[in-house]
């Protein structure tokens, strides 16, 4: 069937009830899930599942449901969700043929069919894994390297303190790192790091009155973070499976980490505030050189535990 258009006219069984003023969109499935109906006369539009939706031509939606049994459906809260402008899902938009703005996705509150969407999660984990073994092999062999390789505690200048402009901000630090092969010339990969420069509060909250103490493989301390210095290090990845995630302002919870993948939510000191992640951003070990240059140790922790395994 084709996608529902906005501005669509909607034909119950009986008669016209009046327009698709928005869609909402799966973000895992990527498909549209319900359609907002709404009457024009000032009430938020009823959410109707697509099951409910017999047939779409280019102008007009036609439901299964008579004009009578209309009210059963919730009215839209706008508030429990988030358009696509304000997160990013990959590729979100080849899938769809409305307009960005009026497309919404449910905050994870709202998730209603969770075995449906972890069904279609893993599928599509499956799928995307099966298509890209053959290029990221290389990045495999390194991603496995802690399996017959120590642990990797050298600091990588990864940016400035100047480009972060404000307390309690995220700030996205992009750089490449290296590794290589026995057998395979040097290769490079993208990775990023959110910095934030912490009020005392935020501060109080990542570290809890205590300094954090970094381990090697062997139980050696690595370094420790002083709970006095106010730049804290996230790492690029999700605890949930491993996405990056994005810096966002949120319309009830205002600035948080978002992560677009299954719309885990952090606050600035990494604490989970919803959605599926299992533990708290991960910190790393940072500190910043007399020249003001940030240095970080790119510790990654195995994904989706509640408890920090490290892994590289
Ligand atoms: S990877 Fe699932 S919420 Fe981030």
């Amino acid at each position: 069937m084709q996608q529902p258009k906005l501005k669509s006219t909607v034909q119950c069984t009986d008669r016209e009830v009046g327009e698709v003023t928005k869609v909402i969109v799966d973000p895992i499935t990527k498909e549209v899930s319900h359609i907002v109906v709404g009457n024009g006369a000032g009430e938020p539009g009823r959410q109707v599942p697509m099951a409910q939706v017999q047939a779409v031509t280019d102008g007009t939606v036609q439901l299964r449901t008579a004009s009578t049994d209309l009210a059963q459906f919730p009215l839209l809260k706008r508030d429990e969700y988030v358009t696509i402008d304000e997160v990013e899902i990959a590729h979100l938009e080849d899938h769809l043929h409305v307009e960005p703005g009026e497309v919404l996705i449910p905050l994870p509150e709202l998730e209603r069919n969770v075995k449906r969407r972890t069904f279609f999660a893993n599928l599509t984990h499956a799928i995307g894994a099966l298509v890209a073994l053959p290029l990221a092999f290389p990045v495999l062999k390194y991603l496995m390297k802690p399996m017959y390789a120590p642990l990797d505690n050298h600091w990588i200048k990864i940016g400035s303190a100047n480009k972060i402009k404000a307390e309690d901000v995220g700030v996205q630090f992009k750089f490449k790192k290296k590794f290589k092969e026995a057998f395979m010339p040097e290769a490079e990969i993208d990775k990023n790091i959110w910095v934030l420069k912490a009020s005392p509060a935020v501060l109080e909250q990542v570290y809890k009155g205590k300094d954090q103490i970094f381990l090697d493989a062997t139980g050696r301390e690595v370094w420790i973070n002083k709970q006095s210095v106010p730049y804290v290090a996230y790492s690029g990845k999700c605890p949930h499976l491993g996405c990056g995630y994005k810096w966002r302002a949120h319309k009830v919870l205002g600035q948080v980490f978002l992560c677009p993948c299954h719309l885990s939510i952090y606050d600035a000191s990494g604490k989970v505030l919803d959605g599926p992640a299992p533990r708290p951003l991960d910190t790393l070990p940072i500190r910043v050189t007399g020249n003001g240059d940030i240095e970080v140790i790119d510790m990654e922790f195995k994904a989706g535990k509640k408890e920090q395994v490290r892994i590289v």
